[in-house]
């Protein structure tokens, strides 16, 4: 069930109209659901404990490129989440947030020494290496720090995820891990390195999928992997299978979590049983967008109308500066009045005012609005707040938590004060 839904023709999220809230805080502003991330966590967690026969080993890790607000991350972690970070600021927001750094994995190609020894210093779960180089030089920072690295090698299986070209990153020709046909000798290299532990595999083939089938494809090649691993006495201890499960923007059906977390787990119970006498295997997710991209929603006030001999607009608040994924892949977000209204719809492209024509939210939509009201650019809790800019000195939005009927302002709005607090003139 959405927590956002019309109550007699006014928008809501929760018990909580969208309006009350620009009200309060201004717009734009991003609003989420508590309710909805808890639902979309727990159906991870659930399919979780009802498919691993591991003791319940399998751990959540999720994705915080995708939405890494404090409050989000507190809210996950609290529910036992771990946490998929690719840079050395998103160990730190996870541990401002109470986050636990043994349940963090590091993630990204380009991983600095830096990062490493702060990562090392908080003994992270373990490190996803995406090349030889970077075994090399996480092997020389640990032992300069008379420390053990734990690491997995993302290894990129080859798999046609099906999904926009820019959100595909497990084909050979994409920058991402280690080629298939290269990791047994990178995992040869990670072995003998004195100061690197062998402990697990991992992939991430791409996001927004709506089907498991390439998933499962992924899984299969990562086996077969593990397997060739073990009989040269390399043993793995963990399986990331990655994040990657799409959501609905418009009327996508993308697989269920727990259809798709009972084949997978299905499938590497059988492969156990077959060949390691069942003993159990730690399965790992990054799960992003699924968690909390429908728990999130931009809210803009309409500037103005302007109604032309080709084309209507309606020029918003918010911009590709708050809001890039239509600007950057054409990414379609449905767009909901917040308040239903007795006027003749028309067709708008809903733009911002950023100085680009590229500066779009919406385009061709049917909306029975008037100037001033209120629209909600829905879908919007995953890669929203965490890739908007300043461009054009625009401060980036408000956040806000919706619990029930209680709204939390979660991030302050910026002021233009703070975008050009760190510079300087010449003396
Ligand atoms: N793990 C790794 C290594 C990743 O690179 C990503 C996302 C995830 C997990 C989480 O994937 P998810 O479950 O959210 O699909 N900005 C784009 C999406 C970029 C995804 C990057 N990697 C967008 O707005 O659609």
């Amino acid at each position: 069930m959405s927590h956002f839904s019309y109550q007699n023709g006014v928008l809501c999220v929760e018990n909580t109209a969208l309006a009350d809230i620009a009200g309060r805080f201004g717009t734009p502003t991003y609003i989420y659901s508590k309710a909805t991330l808890v639902e979309n966590y727990s159906a991870y967690a659930n399919a979780c404990k009802q498919n691993d026969r591991n003791h319940n080993s399998a751990l959540i890790c999720y994705s915080v490129k995708s939405n890494s607000n404090l409050a989000v991350l507190n809210l996950l972690g609290r529910l036992g989440s771990g946490f998929d970070i690719v840079s050395g600021g998103e160990l730190l927001r996870v541990i401002a947030a109470g986050g636990d750094p043994g349940k963090v994995i590091f993630s990204g190609v380009g991983k600095t020494r830096d990062e490493m020894k702060l990562a090392l210093s908080h003994d992270i779960l373990c490190f996803n290496v995406e090349s030889v180089p970077e075994l090399h030089r996480l092997n020389q920072v640990a032992g300069e720090m008379g420390k053990q690295a734990s690491v997995s090698l993302r290894v990129n299986p080859n798999v046609d995820a099906k999904t926009h070209p820019y959100i595909s990153t497990g084909l050979k020709e994409n920058k991402f891990g280690v080629a298939y046909e290269d990791a047994l000798s990178a995992y040869r290299t990670a072995a003998a390195l004195p100061h690197l532990t062998v402990t697990g595999i991992d992939c991430h083939i791409g996001s927004q999928l709506l089907d498991d089938a390439p998933l499962l494809e992924a899984l299969d090649k990562v086996i077969d992997l593990i397997d060739r691993l073990a009989a040269e006495n390399i043993q793995l201890h963990h399986l990331d299978i990655g994040g990657g499960i799409g959501i609905t923007y418009d009327d996508e059906r993308p697989v269920a979590i727990g259809d798709y977390l009972t084949r997978l787990f299905a499938r590497i119970d059988a492969w156990r049983t077959a060949k390691y006498q069942g003993t159990p295997i730690k399965v790992m997710f990054e799960p992003g967008r699924s968690i909390v991209g429908n728990a999130g929603v931009l809210l803009t006030e309409i500037q103005y109308l302007k109604h032309g001999a080709t084309k209507n607009f309606a020029v918003v608040d918010a911009a590709m500066n708050d809001l890039m994924r239509p600007a950057m892949y054409e990414a379609w977000h449905r767009v909901q009045p917040v308040m239903e209204r007795d006027v003749p719809a028309r067709t708008y492209d809903v733009v911002g005012p950023v100085c680009e024509s590229g500066d779009w939210l919406a385009r061709a939509r049917a909306l029975a609005i008037e100037q001033g009201d209120l629209l909600a650019i829905m879908s919007a809790g995953a890669y929203g707040m965490t890739m908007a800019s300043n461009y054009n000195t625009r401060g980036r939005a408000a956040e806000v938590m919706v619990d029930g009927g209680r709204v939390h302002l979660i991030r302050k709005r910026e002021a233009a004060h703070d975008l050009f607090a760190l510079e300087s003139i010449l003396p």
